[in-house]
């Protein structure tokens, strides 16, 4: 990464970036070709999968248009619908079953109105859950049996491996749009790039909305285009995450947390307690604890947070002690 912003040509930066992002998309494109057959016109880049994921919603949807979701997941999404004027329809996970996703009812759902825009995380913003590639499947099949768009938003992909990836299922299903980030896994949120991966047919609607008028800087593109060079990088981490995680996790149910389901090595989990009254987020803080409150998802209340894994869990545990 430092060899490449080294490397970067620093007169460019009095030109505006090439809008295009050629260099950025062939990248792309070899570093999926073992799950997709892509070329660079599949390829959609923003400046951070937000802003794809909003030209979508702004695409797709509008007043009395509804879509569909479950619940909780990234409330941003939530917001950009709102935004629209999208009506958000979403499946409640039941917190009796550690909020695990039930695809068989999120099918049954798909089948009570039109959805022409469907929405999943993968995994999910706040558990880190995965949902099984085969159930991803079952879920574009029925939407495209239902003309509808699936997104697949896999900001939080890079913590588990490509064979899971929504990716897989690009070339087959024509109605399904993945969109990854830079910002998480990449550790490369401060550079603001994300992108869209799609077929050829929604490709040509998505382009008539992707003015370019805010393109991404010629420099984030170095950065990101080099950090599709270092796959070690990205196994390493994950594999130093599962093990941070798992000390984490062991400790907080040890003493009596409650944890949704989550994967092993993605980054986030959420963090329950038993007590309804409790304010997880405010508690946690007064041990110096930062973490995102429940509130600020549907269908999670106040006694629950989303952790992001530290990458060293001892200190957490060191405050969550009262040892510091
Ligand atoms: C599930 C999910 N999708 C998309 C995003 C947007 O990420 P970015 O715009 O940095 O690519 C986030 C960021 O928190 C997220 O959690």
């Amino acid at each position: 990464m430092v060899r490449a912003a080294r490397a970067f040509s620093w007169d460019d930066l009095a030109r505006y970036p090439e809008p295009g992002y050629r260099e950025l998309k062939e990248e792309i494109c070899a570093f999926w070709s073992r799950e997709a057959r892509l070329d660079v016109d599949m390829v959609k880049v923003g400046n951070g999968s937000g802003i794809v994921l909003f030209r979508l919603a702004m695409l797709f949807l509008e007043p009395g248009v509804a879509t569909l979701g479950y619940m909780p997941q990234f409330p941003d999404w939530v917001a950009m619908v709102g935004v629209v004027g999208g009506e958000y329809d979403g499946v409640a996970l039941d917190p009796a079953e550690g909020f695990r996703f039930d695809c068989q009812a999120f099918l049954a759902r798909l089948a009570l109105r039109p959805y022409p825009l469907v929405y999943i995380d993968n995994p999910n913003n706040p558990t880190g859950q995965l949902i099984p590639l085969d159930e991803v499947e079952q879920i574009a099949r029925e939407c495209e049996r239902r003309d509808s768009v699936l997104i697949v938003d896999e900001a939080f992909g890079d913590y588990v491996d490509e064979t899971c990836s929504g990716v897989n299922l690009v070339e087959r299903y024509p109605n399904v749009v993945v969109t990854r980030t830079f910002s998480k896994g990449m550790g490369l949120a401060g550079v603001r790039v994300g992108y869209g991966l799609m077929s050829h047919y929604l490709g040509e609607f998505y382009d008539r909305i992707d003015v370019p008028l805010y393109p991404v800087s010629g420099l984030a593109v170095a950065l990101a285009t080099a950090s599709l060079h270092d796959r070690r990088f990205l196994q390493n981490n994950r594999v130093k995450m599962a093990e941070a995680k798992r000390h984490l996790l062991d400790r907080l149910v040890a003493k009596g947390y409650t944890v949704a389901r989550t994967n092993d090595s993605c980054s986030i989990f959420t963090l329950g307690d038993r007590d309804r009254e409790v304010d997880l987020h405010a508690e946690l803080l007064r041990q110096g604890i930062l973490t995102t409150a429940g509130r600020n998802f549907d269908n999670l209340g106040h006694n629950y947070v989303r952790v992001n894994t530290p990458q060293h869990p001892g200190d957490f545990l060191a405050r969550l002690e009262g040892q510091e």
